[in-house]
Protein backbone atom coordinates (compact mmCIF):
# COMPACT_ATOMS: atom_id res chain seq x y z
CA UNK A 1 0.00 0.00 0.00
CA UNK A 2 2.51 2.56 1.22
CA UNK A 3 5.59 1.48 -2.06
CA UNK A 4 4.17 4.46 -3.98
CA UNK A 5 4.22 7.08 -1.26
CA UNK A 6 5.95 9.86 -1.38
CA UNK A 7 7.31 12.32 1.55
CA UNK A 8 5.25 15.03 2.24
CA UNK A 9 7.07 18.23 1.88
CA UNK A 10 8.45 19.83 5.19
CA UNK A 11 6.19 22.49 6.40
CA UNK A 12 8.79 25.67 5.96
CA UNK A 13 7.71 27.32 9.39
CA UNK A 14 7.86 23.54 11.63
CA UNK A 15 11.19 22.42 9.52
CA UNK A 16 13.24 25.18 10.81
CA UNK A 17 12.73 23.59 15.03
CA UNK A 18 14.54 21.01 13.56
CA UNK A 19 17.26 22.58 11.74
CA UNK A 20 18.45 25.03 14.68
CA UNK A 21 17.90 22.13 17.47
CA UNK A 22 20.84 20.51 15.44
CA UNK A 23 22.69 23.51 14.28
CA UNK A 24 25.70 23.33 17.25
CA UNK A 25 27.04 26.73 17.13
CA UNK A 26 26.42 28.79 20.49
CA UNK A 27 25.79 32.02 18.78
CA UNK A 28 23.04 30.51 16.82
CA UNK A 29 19.65 32.97 16.71
CA UNK A 30 16.09 31.31 16.45
CA UNK A 31 13.92 33.89 14.52
CA UNK A 32 11.77 30.67 13.00
CA UNK A 33 8.36 29.62 14.63
CA UNK A 34 6.34 32.32 15.99
CA UNK A 35 6.67 31.62 19.88
CA UNK A 36 6.90 34.69 22.45
CA UNK A 37 10.83 34.36 24.02
CA UNK A 38 12.12 36.26 27.05
CA UNK A 39 15.47 37.75 27.06
CA UNK A 40 16.77 33.98 28.38
CA UNK A 41 15.42 32.75 25.17
CA UNK A 42 12.83 30.59 27.38
CA UNK A 43 8.43 30.17 26.33
CA UNK A 44 8.09 30.64 30.15
CA UNK A 45 5.08 29.68 31.50
CA UNK A 46 2.57 32.48 32.65
CA UNK A 47 1.96 33.41 35.78
CA UNK A 48 -1.71 33.41 36.00
CA UNK A 49 -1.86 30.12 33.91
CA UNK A 50 0.72 27.93 35.93
CA UNK A 51 -1.89 29.31 39.05
CA UNK A 52 -4.41 28.13 36.99
CA UNK A 53 -3.03 24.82 36.60
CA UNK A 54 -2.57 24.53 40.30
CA UNK A 55 -6.04 24.94 40.65
CA UNK A 56 -7.07 22.87 38.60
CA UNK A 57 -4.88 19.69 39.62
CA UNK A 58 -6.19 20.28 43.00
CA UNK A 59 -10.17 21.17 42.28
CA UNK A 60 -10.76 18.99 39.00
CA UNK A 61 -13.09 15.91 40.56
CA UNK A 62 -13.59 14.11 36.74
CA UNK A 63 -12.06 14.07 33.51
CA UNK A 64 -15.38 12.90 31.88
CA UNK A 65 -16.37 13.89 28.30
CA UNK A 66 -17.50 17.49 28.14
CA UNK A 67 -18.91 17.39 24.44
CA UNK A 68 -18.30 18.73 20.97
CA UNK A 69 -18.03 22.67 22.02
CA UNK A 70 -15.71 21.58 24.84
CA UNK A 71 -15.81 24.11 27.73
CA UNK A 72 -18.77 26.28 27.47
CA UNK A 73 -18.07 28.53 29.83
CA UNK A 74 -14.69 28.81 28.16
CA UNK A 75 -16.26 29.32 25.15
CA UNK A 76 -18.60 32.08 26.82
CA UNK A 77 -15.15 33.99 27.62
CA UNK A 78 -13.56 33.80 24.30
CA UNK A 79 -16.65 35.31 22.56
CA UNK A 80 -16.07 38.42 25.26
CA UNK A 81 -12.78 38.40 24.80
CA UNK A 82 -12.91 38.71 21.22
CA UNK A 83 -16.37 40.46 20.59
CA UNK A 84 -15.96 43.09 23.62
CA UNK A 85 -16.91 42.36 27.14
CA UNK A 86 -20.13 44.85 26.16
CA UNK A 87 -20.33 42.47 23.00
CA UNK A 88 -24.27 41.35 22.75
CA UNK A 89 -23.36 37.39 22.05
CA UNK A 90 -27.12 36.65 21.54
CA UNK A 91 -25.84 35.71 17.43
CA UNK A 92 -22.28 34.38 18.76
CA UNK A 93 -21.72 31.16 19.17
CA UNK A 94 -18.29 29.06 20.11
CA UNK A 95 -16.52 25.89 20.05
CA UNK A 96 -13.54 25.53 21.79
CA UNK A 97 -11.05 23.38 19.37
CA UNK A 98 -7.48 22.22 19.50
CA UNK A 99 -5.46 25.56 18.74
CA UNK A 100 -6.10 28.27 16.31
CA UNK A 101 -5.41 25.88 13.65
CA UNK A 102 -8.24 23.92 14.40
CA UNK A 103 -10.26 26.71 14.59
CA UNK A 104 -9.55 27.47 11.14
CA UNK A 105 -10.33 23.85 10.10
CA UNK A 106 -13.90 24.21 12.01
CA UNK A 107 -14.73 27.09 10.49
CA UNK A 108 -13.53 26.50 6.94
CA UNK A 109 -15.85 22.66 7.26
CA UNK A 110 -18.91 25.19 8.18
CA UNK A 111 -18.24 26.94 5.18
CA UNK A 112 -17.84 24.28 2.62
CA UNK A 113 -21.32 23.04 4.32
CA UNK A 114 -22.83 26.09 4.20
CA UNK A 115 -21.30 26.94 0.43
CA UNK A 116 -19.51 24.30 -1.42
CA UNK A 117 -18.88 26.52 -4.07
CA UNK A 118 -17.51 29.62 -2.30
CA UNK A 119 -13.97 30.94 -2.87
CA UNK A 120 -11.76 32.05 0.21
CA UNK A 121 -9.86 34.98 -0.72
CA UNK A 122 -6.66 35.57 1.33
CA UNK A 123 -4.11 37.99 1.54
CA UNK A 124 -0.84 37.76 -0.79
CA UNK A 125 1.34 36.64 1.64
CA UNK A 126 -0.72 34.79 3.93
CA UNK A 127 0.16 32.29 7.11
CA UNK A 128 1.10 29.25 4.85
CA UNK A 129 -0.84 27.02 6.86
CA UNK A 130 -4.29 29.26 5.85
CA UNK A 131 -4.16 27.75 2.08
CA UNK A 132 -3.23 24.09 3.16
CA UNK A 133 -6.06 24.43 5.57
CA UNK A 134 -8.47 26.06 3.57
CA UNK A 135 -7.88 23.73 0.44
CA UNK A 136 -7.98 20.36 2.38
CA UNK A 137 -11.61 21.29 3.90
CA UNK A 138 -12.36 21.20 0.06
CA UNK A 139 -12.60 25.06 -0.34
CA UNK A 140 -11.23 26.96 -3.28
CA UNK A 141 -8.56 29.56 -2.50
CA UNK A 142 -7.61 33.06 -4.43
CA UNK A 143 -5.23 35.75 -3.66
CA UNK A 144 -5.83 39.63 -3.28
CA UNK A 145 -2.90 41.67 -3.00
CA UNK A 146 -1.83 43.33 0.61
CA UNK A 147 1.92 43.45 0.89
CA UNK A 148 4.20 46.53 -0.75
CA UNK A 149 7.71 44.73 -0.19
CA UNK A 150 9.26 47.83 -1.03
CA UNK A 151 7.52 49.98 1.62
CA UNK A 152 6.83 47.38 4.00
CA UNK A 153 3.04 48.79 4.10
CA UNK A 154 -0.17 47.43 3.19
CA UNK A 155 -1.34 47.70 -0.40
CA UNK A 156 -4.87 49.05 0.62
CA UNK A 157 -5.69 50.35 -2.66
CA UNK A 158 -5.32 47.23 -4.66
CA UNK A 159 -6.57 45.50 -1.57
CA UNK A 160 -10.47 46.96 -2.06
CA UNK A 161 -10.03 46.74 -6.00
CA UNK A 162 -9.72 43.30 -5.50
CA UNK A 163 -12.16 42.55 -3.40
CA UNK A 164 -14.85 45.04 -5.33
CA UNK A 165 -14.31 42.30 -7.53
CA UNK A 166 -14.62 38.90 -5.61
CA UNK A 167 -18.32 37.79 -6.74
CA UNK A 168 -20.92 38.35 -4.00
CA UNK A 169 -21.35 35.41 -1.46
CA UNK A 170 -16.86 34.85 -0.94
CA UNK A 171 -15.14 34.90 1.29
CA UNK A 172 -12.67 37.07 3.07
CA UNK A 173 -9.90 36.14 4.96
CA UNK A 174 -8.70 38.64 6.80
CA UNK A 175 -6.06 38.63 9.41
CA UNK A 176 -7.68 40.28 12.86
CA UNK A 177 -4.09 42.00 13.75
CA UNK A 178 -0.41 41.53 14.08
CA UNK A 179 -0.85 39.94 10.31
CA UNK A 180 1.23 37.32 9.85
CA UNK A 181 4.16 37.21 7.87
CA UNK A 182 4.30 40.71 7.52
CA UNK A 183 3.61 42.39 10.14
CA UNK A 184 1.81 45.45 8.28
CA UNK A 185 -1.88 45.88 9.57
CA UNK A 186 -5.28 47.75 8.81
CA UNK A 187 -5.66 51.43 10.65
CA UNK A 188 -9.43 51.62 11.77
CA UNK A 189 -10.09 54.12 9.15
CA UNK A 190 -9.27 51.26 6.68
CA UNK A 191 -10.95 48.42 8.74
CA UNK A 192 -14.17 50.91 8.44
CA UNK A 193 -13.52 50.81 4.31
CA UNK A 194 -13.25 46.83 4.38
CA UNK A 195 -16.46 46.64 6.43
CA UNK A 196 -18.43 48.59 4.19
CA UNK A 197 -17.49 47.49 1.34
CA UNK A 198 -18.12 43.70 2.72
CA UNK A 199 -21.74 44.27 3.34
CA UNK A 200 -22.00 46.25 0.20
CA UNK A 201 -20.95 43.22 -1.92
CA UNK A 202 -22.61 40.87 0.30
CA UNK A 203 -18.94 39.18 1.70
CA UNK A 204 -18.47 37.06 4.36
CA UNK A 205 -15.81 38.02 6.65
CA UNK A 206 -13.29 35.14 8.43
CA UNK A 207 -11.05 36.85 10.71
CA UNK A 208 -8.46 34.70 11.96
CA UNK A 209 -7.57 36.44 15.49
CA UNK A 210 -3.92 34.32 16.27
CA UNK A 211 -2.04 37.58 18.26
CA UNK A 212 -4.34 39.14 19.99
CA UNK A 213 -2.74 41.19 23.08
CA UNK A 214 0.69 41.37 20.77
CA UNK A 215 0.14 44.08 18.84
CA UNK A 216 -1.27 47.38 20.29
CA UNK A 217 -3.38 45.73 23.39
CA UNK A 218 -5.95 43.46 24.04
CA UNK A 219 -9.00 46.03 22.96
CA UNK A 220 -6.91 47.85 20.48
CA UNK A 221 -6.06 44.53 18.58
CA UNK A 222 -9.69 43.61 18.22
CA UNK A 223 -11.25 46.87 16.98
CA UNK A 224 -11.21 46.04 13.48
CA UNK A 225 -13.07 42.79 13.89
CA UNK A 226 -15.27 44.67 16.49
CA UNK A 227 -15.64 47.54 13.43
CA UNK A 228 -16.78 44.40 11.22
CA UNK A 229 -18.54 42.60 13.69
CA UNK A 230 -20.67 45.92 13.85
CA UNK A 231 -21.44 46.22 10.48
CA UNK A 232 -21.88 42.90 8.75
CA UNK A 233 -24.88 40.74 9.47
CA UNK A 234 -22.69 37.31 9.40
CA UNK A 235 -19.10 37.06 10.30
CA UNK A 236 -16.79 33.59 11.08
CA UNK A 237 -13.87 33.84 13.48
CA UNK A 238 -10.69 31.57 14.64
CA UNK A 239 -9.00 32.35 17.43
CA UNK A 240 -6.20 31.67 19.23
CA UNK A 241 -5.05 31.05 22.65
CA UNK A 242 -1.51 29.77 21.74
CA UNK A 243 0.58 32.95 22.12
CA UNK A 244 -1.34 35.38 24.36
CA UNK A 245 -1.80 32.63 26.96
CA UNK A 246 1.78 31.15 25.67
CA UNK A 247 -0.28 27.57 26.18
CA UNK A 248 1.00 26.23 22.46
CA UNK A 249 1.37 22.78 23.10
CA UNK A 250 -1.78 22.56 24.88
CA UNK A 251 -3.93 23.59 21.89
CA UNK A 252 -6.83 25.83 22.86
CA UNK A 253 -8.68 27.63 20.34
CA UNK A 254 -11.97 28.59 19.76
CA UNK A 255 -14.24 28.77 16.33
CA UNK A 256 -17.12 31.20 16.10
CA UNK A 257 -19.92 31.80 14.05
CA UNK A 258 -21.97 35.00 13.37
CA UNK A 259 -25.15 35.02 12.04
CA UNK A 260 -28.63 37.21 11.39
CA UNK A 261 -30.00 35.79 14.44
CA UNK A 262 -30.16 33.10 17.04
CA UNK A 263 -31.71 30.88 15.94
CA UNK A 264 -29.77 30.55 12.29
CA UNK A 265 -26.39 30.62 15.04
CA UNK A 266 -27.78 27.51 16.40
CA UNK A 267 -27.95 25.56 13.43
CA UNK A 268 -24.65 27.00 12.38
CA UNK A 269 -23.51 25.97 15.41
CA UNK A 270 -24.72 22.29 15.01
CA UNK A 271 -22.73 22.05 11.98
CA UNK A 272 -19.72 23.49 13.21
CA UNK A 273 -20.42 20.27 15.98
CA UNK A 274 -21.16 17.66 13.45
CA UNK A 275 -17.62 19.04 11.97
CA UNK A 276 -16.00 18.31 14.71
CA UNK A 277 -17.19 14.71 15.51
CA UNK A 278 -15.58 13.76 12.29
CA UNK A 279 -12.11 15.76 12.53
CA UNK A 280 -11.40 14.94 16.25
CA UNK A 281 -14.77 14.82 18.51
CA UNK A 282 -14.18 16.73 21.32
CA UNK A 283 -11.14 19.37 22.21
CA UNK A 284 -8.71 18.48 24.67
CA UNK A 285 -9.65 19.99 27.84
CA UNK A 286 -6.68 21.36 29.74
CA UNK A 287 -5.69 24.22 28.31
CA UNK A 288 -8.70 25.91 27.90
CA UNK A 289 -9.70 25.33 31.32
CA UNK A 290 -6.75 27.25 32.61
CA UNK A 291 -7.79 30.24 30.27
CA UNK A 292 -11.19 30.17 31.46
CA UNK A 293 -10.40 30.14 35.06
CA UNK A 294 -7.78 33.00 33.98
CA UNK A 295 -10.76 35.20 32.45
CA UNK A 296 -13.14 34.48 35.19
CA UNK A 297 -11.00 35.01 38.34
CA UNK A 298 -10.14 38.71 38.37
CA UNK A 299 -6.61 38.64 39.83
CA UNK A 300 -5.77 36.06 37.74
CA UNK A 301 -7.19 38.02 35.21
CA UNK A 302 -5.12 41.11 35.84
CA UNK A 303 -2.23 39.27 36.62
CA UNK A 304 -2.23 37.61 33.16
CA UNK A 305 -2.74 41.18 31.31
CA UNK A 306 -0.12 42.45 33.15
CA UNK A 307 2.34 39.95 31.81
CA UNK A 308 0.94 39.81 28.74
CA UNK A 309 1.25 43.62 28.17
CA UNK A 310 5.44 43.35 29.51
CA UNK A 311 5.19 40.79 26.93
CA UNK A 312 3.88 43.71 24.03
CA UNK A 313 6.13 45.58 25.51
CA UNK A 314 9.23 43.86 24.94
CA UNK A 315 9.16 42.89 21.21
CA UNK A 316 8.02 46.60 20.89
CA UNK A 317 11.49 47.56 22.07
CA UNK A 318 12.94 44.78 20.25
CA UNK A 319 11.35 46.50 16.56
CA UNK A 320 12.76 49.64 17.40
CA UNK A 321 16.39 48.86 18.96
CA UNK A 322 16.73 46.50 15.89
CA UNK A 323 15.30 48.89 13.29
CA UNK A 324 17.64 51.43 15.22
CA UNK A 325 20.66 48.75 14.63
CA UNK A 326 19.81 47.83 11.03
CA UNK A 327 19.72 52.07 10.16
CA UNK A 328 23.13 52.44 11.63
CA UNK A 329 24.73 49.20 9.82
CA UNK A 330 22.91 49.94 6.58
CA UNK A 331 23.23 53.54 6.66
CA UNK A 332 19.94 53.81 5.72
CA UNK A 333 16.23 53.75 6.04
CA UNK A 334 15.00 50.33 4.77
CA UNK A 335 15.02 48.82 7.62
CA UNK A 336 12.67 51.73 9.12
CA UNK A 337 9.49 49.63 8.94
CA UNK A 338 10.24 46.99 11.36
CA UNK A 339 9.48 49.56 13.90
CA UNK A 340 6.43 50.37 12.49
CA UNK A 341 5.03 47.07 12.21
CA UNK A 342 3.04 44.85 15.16
CA UNK A 343 3.33 41.73 16.41
CA UNK A 344 5.55 39.36 15.91
CA UNK A 345 6.93 39.26 12.77
CA UNK A 346 7.88 41.55 10.47
CA UNK A 347 9.74 40.54 7.34
CA UNK A 348 12.92 41.29 5.78
CA UNK A 349 13.02 41.67 2.52
CA UNK A 350 15.69 39.50 1.79
CA UNK A 351 15.78 36.78 -0.89
CA UNK A 352 15.66 33.20 -0.76
CA UNK A 353 19.73 32.80 -0.76
CA UNK A 354 20.42 35.85 1.37
CA UNK A 355 18.53 33.86 4.12
CA UNK A 356 20.17 30.60 3.39
CA UNK A 357 23.37 32.70 3.61
CA UNK A 358 22.29 33.77 6.97
CA UNK A 359 21.85 30.52 7.99
CA UNK A 360 24.90 28.65 6.75
CA UNK A 361 27.58 31.58 7.59
CA UNK A 362 25.69 33.29 10.39
CA UNK A 363 23.80 30.87 12.43
CA UNK A 364 20.74 33.42 12.26
CA UNK A 365 17.49 30.96 11.47
CA UNK A 366 14.10 32.77 9.79
CA UNK A 367 11.72 31.40 7.31
CA UNK A 368 12.76 31.43 3.81
CA UNK A 369 10.46 34.65 2.71
CA UNK A 370 12.57 36.45 5.22
CA UNK A 371 10.26 36.68 8.33
CA UNK A 372 11.61 36.95 11.64
CA UNK A 373 9.64 36.23 15.11
CA UNK A 374 10.53 39.34 16.84
CA UNK A 375 10.42 37.50 20.32
CA UNK A 376 13.30 35.94 18.94
CA UNK A 377 15.43 39.23 18.98
CA UNK A 378 18.71 38.74 21.10
CA UNK A 379 18.50 41.68 22.97
CA UNK A 380 22.19 42.20 23.86
CA UNK A 381 23.03 41.08 20.16
CA UNK A 382 21.35 43.11 18.00
CA UNK A 383 24.28 44.89 16.11
CA UNK A 384 25.73 41.72 15.48
CA UNK A 385 22.75 40.36 13.94
CA UNK A 386 21.86 43.62 12.13
CA UNK A 387 25.63 43.81 10.82
CA UNK A 388 25.14 40.31 9.87
CA UNK A 389 22.42 40.79 7.76
CA UNK A 390 23.54 43.77 6.28
CA UNK A 391 26.47 41.00 5.01
CA UNK A 392 24.26 39.39 2.92
CA UNK A 393 22.44 42.33 1.00
CA UNK A 394 23.54 42.77 -2.62
C1 LIG B 1 3.95 30.62 13.08
O1 LIG B 1 3.41 31.20 12.13
O2 LIG B 1 5.17 30.54 13.22
C2 LIG B 1 3.09 30.00 14.14
O3 LIG B 1 1.76 30.27 13.92
C3 LIG B 1 3.38 28.57 14.35
C4 LIG B 1 2.87 27.71 13.25
O4 LIG B 1 2.12 26.78 13.54
O5 LIG B 1 3.23 27.94 12.07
Amino acid sequence: MFEDLKPAPADKILALIGLYRADERPNKVDLGVGVYKDNAGKTPVMRAVREAEKRLLADQDSKSYLGLAGDTAFNEAMAKLVFGANADTTRIRAAQTPGGSGALRLVAELLKHARPDATVWVSDPTWVNHIAILRAAGLQVREYPYFDAETGTVRFDAMLAALKGAPAGDVILLHGCCHNPTGANLDASQWTAVAGLLVEKNLLPFIDIAYQGFGDGLDADAEGLRIVAAKVPEMVVAASCSKNFAVYRDRVGAAMVMTANAAQADIASSQMLAGARTLYSMPPDHGAAAVRMVLQDPALRADWQAELEEMRQRMLLLRQRFAEALRRQSNSDRFDFIAGHRGMFSRLGLTESQVQRLREEHAVYMVSDSRINVAGLPENGLEELAKAVVSVLD
